[in-house]
């Protein structure tokens, strides 16, 4: 098979990371690589001998590639995605896909106009466990899922400041609201976000919340809360984690670590597990067991050769998440947003 043309627009943090998985990718060729810093492209292009831009359209002019991916901040969408579009050119965009509704769903509907390949930079949800979490909330009726993320601040400067970056929830916890829509497959109807902004201090121009907890109500009724913070100044404060609760049985997920599930393995108790619930007598009696899974792939190596296989075969089908479905998650934290704005509860549509 003939090597697949790929170019990239964005030679920043996650323009590497992409950019690292093509180069171990037998089947695919480098033809461009775009930034509007010109040393940043320059940097990339030397690496695999290919043409630097500073201007997408002259890429595309130029090489002619047969998908793009698109690793740009997250206050920069727009013109590019309307450009590849019209070219047909299949995009990757990575997350979060917009923070203006009106722009980011009428990029979806003209994707939906031409047809296009579209995947989105949601690669947790290729993590080799997840159908295990899935096939958990199909077999127990999930009642409540509890979300954790608390890390520090990326040095990347338009991070800081919410106009641009939409701030944490939207820029970074999507990854796991993400996982909870995917893993409970429904959609969220309520939330109400409170946000602080009382912990970091002294970093100039920052005005993104610190800290924020928001309760969620989902379609079916179960409830969630989703807890996060940038102020980890190491590790040792840094959290990952989501808990799906069942009435019969608990799913624990540690993003890149493991999948923990009780209630449903006949093995060895898992080490230190706590998991004693108070019986119907008032009796504390059981003591949990967890079945771990850990993780069995690079998820996003992974998610990337999946967008490249279906630009390869014309068939998306493996693509979990489309640019159409990521537009969810984004609108879903916008919400919270909102609702931090405003104080109030907010309705969540994500199907507009
Ligand atoms: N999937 C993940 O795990 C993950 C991880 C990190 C970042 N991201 C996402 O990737 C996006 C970019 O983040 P980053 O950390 O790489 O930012 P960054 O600032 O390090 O890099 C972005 C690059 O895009 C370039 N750029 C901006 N507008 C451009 C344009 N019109 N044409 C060409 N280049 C342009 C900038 O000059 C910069 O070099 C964000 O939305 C972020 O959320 C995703």
């Amino acid at each position: 098979m003939s090597k697949t043309r790929v170019a990239l627009i964005g030679c920043g943090t996650i323009g590497r990371y992409h950019f690292d998985h093509f180069k171990k990718m037998d089947d695919v060729e480098v033809v461009g690589v775009c930034d509007i810093i010109p040393e940043r492209a320059d940097k990339f292009a030397a690496e695999v001998n290919c043409p630097a831009f500073y201007n997408f359209k002259e890429m595309y002019d130029a090489v002619n590639p047969e998908c793009v991916f698109i690793g740009i901040p997250p206050y920069c969408h727009g013109e590019i995605e309307f450009e590849t579009i019209a070219r047909r050119i299949p995009m990757f965009v990575e997350k979060p896909v917009g923070l203006d509704p009106a722009q980011f769903l009428a990029i979806r509907d003209k994707i939906r106009e031409a047809g296009l390949i579209t995947a989105s930079g949601l690669q947790l949800r290729y993590e080799s466990n997840i159908p295990k979490l899935k096939e958990f909330a199909k077999k127990h009726k999930i009642v409540e899922a509890n979300l954790m993320r608390v890390g520090g601040i990326p040095d990347t400067p338009w991070w800081k400041v919410r106009e641009l970056s939409g701030g944490q929830l939207v820029e970074q916890t999507i990854h796991q609201v993400d996982m909870m829509r995917n893993v409970m497959g429904e959609e969220p109807v309520e939330v109400f976000s409170f946000g602080g902004k009382d912990v970091v201090k002294g970093i100039e121009g920052f005005d993104v919340e610190d800290t924020s907890i928001s309760l969620v109500r989902f379609e079916s009724g179960a409830l969630a809360t989703m807890t996060t913070g940038c102020y980890a100044t190491g590790a040792e404060c840094a959290d990952n984690k989501l808990t799906f609760g069942a009435v019969d049985a608990r799913a624990d997920y540690y993003m890149f670590d493991k999948v923990a599930i009780y209630g449903e393995a006949e093995d060895e108790p898992e080490e230190g597990a706590n998991a004693e619930v108070v019986k119907g007598d008032g009796r504390m009696v059981s003591k949990g067991t967890a079945k771990i899974y850990k993780p069995e792939t690079d998820c996003g190596m992974l998610c990337d050769h999946t967008f490249i296989e279906a630009v390869q075969t014309g068939d998306p089908s493996k693509i979990k998440s489309p640019y159409e479905d990521a537009v969810k998650s984004v609108l879903f934290t916008l919400a919270c947003n909102e609702s931090m704005e405003t104080g109030k509860p907010v309705k969540v549509n994500v199907n507009l």
